[in-house]
């Protein structure tokens, strides 16, 4: 997959198969965001990769997915749900930077996994605090995003904005995802 074609397929996936992630692929995801750019090399980026079945079922419903759609479309059933987590956290009081170098992480994450045909959603609207307690997590990781992890069980393209303007995502009619993204002369100046 050349990079143009990984931008486009690296889409927010809410649907997966079960089939399992291979461990070493997993472990090439944790290889390759720790030697990510941070502002001031300050790696303040702590991760918890969740594989153990079930914790990962655990986890299911402590996830608030698809805010554009109804909860019957959005939010994957029994036999969609993702088969893997990463929870990143920022250590202590991290620095002012954290939130970009939590940008620049999940997508490295997103993109590798796309690399290996695995799909991912990152994911904000989580109860974190139920998470953090399910997993143990240390005291001074503050957990910041989640990322679901999975085969995907649904197709998503982008479309063209429609002429209300609406960004939001919808649902064809085969219930794949079409997520409408503004053209580039309108988020561009080139002088
Ligand atoms: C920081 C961040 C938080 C997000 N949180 C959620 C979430 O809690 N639930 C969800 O279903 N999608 C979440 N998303 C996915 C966005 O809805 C998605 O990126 C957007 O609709 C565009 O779709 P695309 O990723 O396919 O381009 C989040 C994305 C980002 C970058």
């Amino acid at each position: 997959m050349d990079f143009n074609e990984l931008s486009v397929k690296c889409r927010t996936y809410r649907k997966f198969t079960q089939e399992k992630i291979p461990e070493e692929i997993l472990m090439e995801l944790m290889e390759n965001v720790r030697i990510v750019p941070s502002a001031m090399n300050g790696q303040v980026l702590r991760y918890v990769l969740v594989k153990d079945p079930q914790l990962v079922a655990q986890m299911q419903p402590m996830i608030h997915w698809a805010a554009a759609l109804p909860k019957e479309l959005g939010t994957p059933k029994a036999g969609e749900q993702p088969t893997a987590f990463i929870l990143v956290c920022k250590e202590g009081r991290g620095n002012a930077w954290a939130d970009i170098d939590m940008g620049i992480a999940v997508r490295n994450i997103a993109l590798n996994a796309m690399s290996h045909g695995i799909a991912t959603a990152i994911l904000g609207a989580v109860e974190f605090p139920k998470v953090t307690s399910l997993l143990k997590t240390p005291e001074n990781w503050a957990p910041r995003l989640l990322i679901a992890l999975g085969y995907p069980g649904v197709e998503s393209r982008i479309v063209d904005v429609p002429e209300s303007g609406s960004i939001k995502y919808y649902l064809d009619e085969n219930k794949n995802y079409c997520v409408p993204k503004r053209k580039l002369e309108d988020i561009l100046l080139v002088k």
